[in-house]
Order: structure tokens, then C-alpha cells, then sequence
């Protein structure tokens, strides 16, 4: 049956598909062994959320969290290729591996995810890692008891996508934590930002059904989540050919009882209707932050980029985002050293910067992807000079930080508590409704709970604060 289904409406539930079944066969494998798993995640929150449905089927598959990678009896790496750092990591760790294979010759490794996808990736990985016995790529996890199996039963498995597949609901998913979710309302990408490799891993943009998301998220804020974010590579143009726009789609999730907040993430510019900053503003739940990649303030390189904005464009966009929430907060993406960039062009970008006035920002060397046509462009910028402007650049930013954050001096906002502080365990940490950080005192634990807190003091990257009865 599910074949039919998918045919007219494009969508299946993994209750349907046969590879659901291998789910109960690889448990009974290990016939009541104890056997562990351990997930490697790398890039963005899409990959984060991929990696929670891969620790779903793991559970269901009867396997137990390891607490490292060297002795877990399954070992997956969910990888990321937007930037060379991060498969250089991957290769890192992946030789790690190599000797502990031999000593337990059963133990799994597998590899999934955007890099697979990535033209000869893996006749990279058989020539160079010939001991991995699972890959599959970034449309297919649902495969992945199936692959398991047989490679189980010694059969090397690989599996990769050449059309994107239909959208698949219903699959298993270990969230971690119990207030906050993240939802997936679209996949793929049809922008094309010349030196963006995704669009190439992730295939063409495909929305879920509204209904979907929306039974999804308030079956999550029934089961005690408060805050959901939802995720797509560009969240602005969800819903094209689909029955509702994103605005729109705010509104309704901003009906559901029991819900706090809803964050959304990423944003591209020449997206952002004036319908959604009214959306934002109008709908309670809906946080008044926003990512909204910029990654050049010059109009040259904009246009090389293809991002089909000007300069002028966004910072009306800004305009109107403080207009309708005075206040929000912005944060970016930057590229430093694209192609062709000269100091002027990056002159403009600094000057972009400390007009907006970030409350932070990733930034980011440019790093060149075969495939896209950025790659195949000319003066490529000399490493010394990139690494100057960026160090101008990181400054900046830490200034505006401390800057932009003073507006939130001494009023009170409630904080979404999310345990204790990283630096401090006397203390905790939480978020404002502007996703900026808080930490605070506090004798009990209220981890999960939305809690008033009065802003006393600004540092970089964090506010600190008193809890306020
Ligand atoms: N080089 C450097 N940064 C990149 N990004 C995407 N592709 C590249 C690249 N080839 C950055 C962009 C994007 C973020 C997720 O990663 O700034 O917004
Ligand atoms: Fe990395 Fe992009 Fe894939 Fe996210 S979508 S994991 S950033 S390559």
C-alpha cells in the first residue's frame, strides 16, 4: 500500500514502508544482548534533528546509548560538507576507528548524511576507509535498519539518493530534551547562492503538509514541550506549491494551548515578506529574534552570489523588522573572502555590520566547494588578507554584542530555564523570548520552567541577571 499513497499526495508514513519491519529483525539479532550505540553529529540543527530519528530507530532497534564512540557497538557519523573544517573532522575521527574495528570485527560503522551525497565522496571513503560498512545519504534514513541488517549478516551496504525521495512522516525520534523541539517543515533547497553546496546534497525544496507540522507540534506540547523550532534551509519560502504560506502557517501553530514559543530558523532576505513580519509581531508565541544571513554587504558580491538582494533590500527588511518589534534581535551569517572580494567589498560588509548592529553573528572564511560555480571563479582571496579581515570583522561583532544587548538592561523578561550554566554549575541558564542567553542564581533546579528574570547586567555573548519573584 504506502506506494499508492505516495504517488497522489507525495507524502508516506514509514508505518507503511517494508523497511519498518527491519526495525524488529535487527533487534532480534542481538536476541536480547545488550548492545550500544553511539551518534556523531555534524553542521547544522537539520542535521541535529536527522541524527534524533537515527537515535529513535537505534532505540527501537533494542540498542542502548554508549557513552563514547570507541566502544559502542554501532557507530554512525551524520556528516556536513558546507565547509571543509567539518569533514576534515570526519576523516579525523573516522581513522580513529579503524583499529578498533579489527579487535571486534562486528562492531558497525556507518556514515550518512550531506557529505555522502557529495559527488565521489564515497568512492573516496571505500578507497580510503575500506572497513566502514554503511553508507547512505541524506534521503534514505529511512533505510537504515535495513541496511543494517544485512551489514549485520556481513553485507557492505550502500545507499545514496539520485532523486529526492517523497517526504516521509511517522519515523521514530529520541528528542533529548523534554521543553524544546525541533521541527522539520520543509527539506531541500532551490536557491542555488553560487557557493553554496547544499542545494547539491539536499535536493530540490519540499514543504510537509501543514497538517502534519501542526499534529506533530501540539502532540510534542502535549507531552510537556514548550518551545519548537522549526527548521528548513529556508523557512521563508515554505508552503510553494503547498496549501499554506509561512506566515501563514505561524498563525495557526500560534493557536495551540499549552505552547510558549515558536522559533524558526534559517531566513533568506529575499523571502521575508512584509506578511511575515506581521506575523511575527502580531503572534505571541512566536519569539522576537530572527537569523537572517546577510554573508556580504556589497552589492558586487551580492549579485556574484547570487543572492538576488541588495544591500539597500536588507536593511529596509531591518528597517521594518525594528518598526514592527523594537525589541528584536538580529543575528547573520557572514562569508569573508569570497571570490573577487577586494577591500572595498569588504569594507562595505564591516559598514553593514555596525549599521545593523548584530547581537551576534556567525562568521565564516570562505571555503571553496567543487561543484559550485563559485568554485570555478577567479581570485580567489589570499589567505592572509582574509584572516586580516576577519579579525576586523570578529571585533566588531563583539562590540556591537555588547552594544545591541543594552536595550535588555535592567527590565525583566521570563527565561525559558535550560539547565545549569556551561561555565558555572551554581548557576543556570535559560533563554529570553530574543533567544539571547541569561544566567542567574538560583538555590532550586527549574530546569523546564519559563521563569521571570531581571537583566542586571551585559556581557559578551550573555546576559546576567536575578530572578524576580
Ligand atoms: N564557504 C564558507 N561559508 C559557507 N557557508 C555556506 N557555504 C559556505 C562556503 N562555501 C555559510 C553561509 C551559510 C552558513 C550555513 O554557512 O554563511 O549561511
Ligand atoms: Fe552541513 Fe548544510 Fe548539510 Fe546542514 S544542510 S549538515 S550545514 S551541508
Amino acid at each position: 500500500g504506502g506506494y499508492t499513497l505516495l504517488q497522489a499526495r507525495n507524502v508516506i508514513s514509514f508505518n507503511d514502508l517494508k523497511e519498518k519491519e527491519y526495525l524488529l529483525k535487527v533487534k532480534e539479532h542481538f536476541k536480547n544482548k545488550k548492545h550500544t550505540y553511539f551518534v556523531e553529529t555534524y553542521g547544522c540543527q537539520m542535521n541535529v534533528r536527522d541524527s534524533q530519528t537515527l537515535m529513535g530507530m537505534f532505540e527501537e532497534m533494542g540498542y542502548e546509548k554508549s557513552a563514547d564512540r570507541q566502544s559502542a557497538d554501532a557507530v554512525i557519523f551524520n556528516t556536513c560538507c558546507v565547509r571543509e573544517g567539518a569533514e576534515d573532522r570526519l576523516l579525523g575521527n573516522l581513522g580513529k576507528l579503524k583499529s578498533e574495528k579489527k579487535k571486534r570485527p562486528d562492531m558497525l560503522i556507518m556514515i550518512c548524511g550531506c557529505m555522502m551525497q557529495e559527488v565521489g565522496s564515497l568512492e573516496k571513503i571505500k578507497k580510503r576507509f575500506p572497513f566502514v560498512d554503511v553508507v547512505f545519504g541524506t534521503h534514505n534514513t529511512f533505510e537504515m535498519p535495513k541496511l543494517m541488517f544485512n551489514a549485520l549478516n556481513k553485507n557492505k551496504q550502500y545507499s545514496l539518493f539520485e532523486k529526492e525521495s517523497d517526504i516521509i512522516e511517522d519515523m521514530p525520534v529520541l528528542r533529548e530534551k523534554d521543553v524544546f523541539a525541533f521541527i522539520n517543515i520543509m527539506y531541500g533547497c532551490n536557491n542555488f547562492c553560487s557557493y553554496c553546496i547544499v542545494p547539491y546534497v539536499r535536493g530540490r525544496e519540499r514543504s510537509r503538509k501543514s497538517e502534519d507540522i501542526i499534529k506533530e507540534a501540539t502532540l510534542l506540547v502535549k507531552n510537556g514541550v514548550k518551545e519548537i523550532t522549526l527548521l528548513g534551509q529556508n523557512v521563508n519560502s515554505y508552503g510553494k506549491n503547498c496549501d499554506i504560506s509561512f506566515p501563514d502557517l505561524l498563525r495557526e501553530l500560534n493557536k495551540i494551548d499549552g505552547l510558549e514559543r515558536i522559533r524558526f530558523m534559517t531566513s533568506h532576505p529575499k523571502d521575508l515578506s512584509d506578511d511575515l513580519i506581521k506575523a511575527m509581531a502580531e503572534c505571541e508565541k512566536v519569539c522576537k529574534y530572527i537569523h537572517l544571513p546577510v554573508q556580504s554587504g556589497s552589492d558586487r558580491i551580492l549579485e556574484k552570489m547570487n543572492r538576488h538582494y541588495t544591500r539597500e533590500d536588507y536593511l529596509t527588511i531591518v528597517k521594518k523588522l525594528r518598526e514592527a518589534m523594537p525589541e528584536i534581535a538580529i543575528t547573520t551569517d557572514i562569508i569573508v573572502g569570497f571570490p573577487g572580494e577586494t577591500d572595498e567589498d569588504f569594507q562595505d560588509t564591516y559598514d553593514l555590520y555596525k549599521e545593523v548592529c548584530y547581537n551576534s553573528a556567525f562568521t565564516f572564511i570562505y571555503s571553496k566547494r567543487i561543484g559550485t560555480p563559485a568554485a570555478k571563479m577567479e581570485d580567489q582571496v589570499e589567505c592572509e588578507k582574509t584572516r586580516e579581515r576577519m579579525a576586523r570583522l570578529i571585533a566588531l561583532s563583539e562590540e556591537c554584542s555588547l552594544k545591541s544587548n543594552e536595550i535588555y538592561l535592567n527590565n525583566t523578561y521570563p527565561v525559558l530555564v535550560e539547565g545549569k550554566a556551561k561555565k558555572d554549575e551554581n548557576l543556570l541558564c535559560g533563554k529570553t523570548d530574543h533567544g539571547r542567553t541569561v544566567v542567574f542564581a538560583s538555590e532550586k533546579d527549574l530546569t523546564g520552567k519559563l521563569v521571570n528574570v531581571k537583566i542586571t547586567k551585559i556581557k559578551l555573548n550573555v546576559l546576567v541577571g536575578e530572578i524576580v519573584e
